[in-house]
């Protein structure tokens, strides 16, 4: 006997749009009931440290926002956003190397819908879009709401492989397949914590340029860059070179607090014109509160302070994890050095698979992580897993590293 469920979805489902079929559930998500349970040491989770949210001082930003402005932050705002805080984002921006105008910044509600509206603008069910090996989950599952087909292209510590970048678009369209944008996280990668160096983001940039690519820059770890030794990371949006042909997507999620679901946009003008009805559409203004409350924090606090404190914060943490990780993971394992972010990306040896491990890791170690097939659309992921230093104090850290060394180690073949 069907369940009534079943029934209703058997009288459903034939009404939904071809869209509506492509939609994928996130794999990781998927991963929940392995991922949640409190009692398991985390290396999963996606997220900042909620210790990082300056809850005090945005709650009086909050309360000072209801109390001076109650009628503007309350309302409706036009499509863009809230002409305050897209003022203070131009102003950061160009401070970067990225130099934009207020009126080239649109307001999403976070990165996410940077990345959705973008996908409706630039594809149509088929396209192609190349994304980087590994690249971000979220951004997958954009992509196949599309409707679109996103090819890999390889990423190394340095940048991204720009003879493979060329070969590739060469083959596709060489088979008539439209190639028309690269989506990329130059900086502190999700899930791998890579950033380009300025030498493959200029080398980059050329070749966008020369292969006629739009390029969607997606940069919510950028400022999470650590300043403690070592080689600076190049600071310099990728869209800063070719301005013309690049949508840079910013974020307040990891730096400020993610639940209040601010990002941006910018790019150039005729590309945000149609983001702009694409967003209307959607949803016909991102929350004008929110954006208000991130606006009156910025004028009231120091924000860059707080940003060096976070950059110091999560220095710590992976210093203290990839310390424990090279004492306890067997010497056959390899894992990147962030120099900012939250996230490093672990290859086990020839043989192991990561997806197989986690039901292992989480019922006799207590520990999870999230396995890195998700996030490789091209070759083999299954030996890859990504772990965060962001969520558990030091001892935990240590411990979970050392806990995992040991499944690690003993794992068979
Ligand atoms: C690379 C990348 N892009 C976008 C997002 C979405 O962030 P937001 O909270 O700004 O929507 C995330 C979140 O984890 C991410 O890692």
């Amino acid at each position: 006997m069907p369940t009534a469920t079943e029934d209703l979805a058997a009288t459903l489902t034939p009404l939904f749009s071809l869209d509506a079929r492509a939609f994928v559930p996130s794999p990781i998500r998927a991963l929940a009931p392995l991922l949640s349970d409190p009692t398991v040491l985390s290396f999963a989770a996606g997220v900042p440290n909620p210790e990082t949210f300056p809850a005090a001082a945005l709650s009086a930003a909050a309360s000072r926002a209801l109390a001076t402005a109650p009628t503007r932050v309350l309302q409706y705002d036009v499509t863009a956003g809230y002409a305050p805080l897209r003022e203070k984002v131009a102003a950061r921006s160009t401070a970067r190397g990225l130099p934009v105008a207020a009126r080239e910044i649109l307001l999403t509600t976070g990165s996410q819908q940077g990345l959705d509206l973008s996908s409706r603008v630039l594809l149509d069910p088929g396209d192609v879009i190349l994304v980087e090996v590994p690249t971000y989950v979220g951004a997958l599952g954009t992509i196949a709401a599309r409707r679109a087909r996103p090819v890999g292209v390889r990423r190394d510590a340095t940048g991204i492989d720009l003879d493979h970048l060329a070969s590739t678009v060469g083959r596709l369209r060489a088979e008539g397949t439209p190639v028309k944008a690269l989506y990329t996280i130059p900086s502190f990668q999700n899930p791998s914590g890579l950033a380009m160096t300025k030498g493959a983001k200029d080398a980059l940039a050329e070749a966008c340029e020369r292969l006629g690519l739009f390029v969607l820059e997606d940069d919510p770890y950028g400022e999470l860059a650590f300043e403690g030794p070592g080689e600076p990371a190049d600071p310099t949006p990728l869209a800063s070179r070719i301005p013309g042909r690049t949508a840079y997507l910013g974020s307040f999620s990891k730096t400020l607090a993610a639940g209040l679901r601010v990002g941006w946009i910018s790019g150039p003008a005729p590309f945000l014109a149609k983001v702009e009805l694409a967003k209307q559409a959607s949803d016909l203004c991102s929350s004008t509160f929110a954006a208000a409350v991130i606006d009156l924090y910025l004028a009231e606090n120091d924000y860059d302070a707080h940003l060096s404190g976070l950059r110091g914060f999560y220095e710590a943490r992976k210093e203290i994890l990839l310390g424990a990780m090279r004492e306890s993971f067997p010497a056959d394992c390899r894992f990147t050095d962030p120099r900012g972010g939250l996230f490093t990306w672990v290859e086990l040896r020839h043989g192991l698979d990561a997806g197989e491990l986690l039901p292992r890791a989480v019922a006799e170690e207590r520990v999870a992580f999230v396995p890195g097939a998700p996030f490789v659309v091209e070759g083999d992921g299954r030996r890859f897993l990504r772990m965060t230093f962001a969520k558990e104090p030091p001892e935990k850290l240590v411990e979970g590293a050392r806990r995992l060394g040991r499944l690690f180690s003993t794992a068979a073949r």
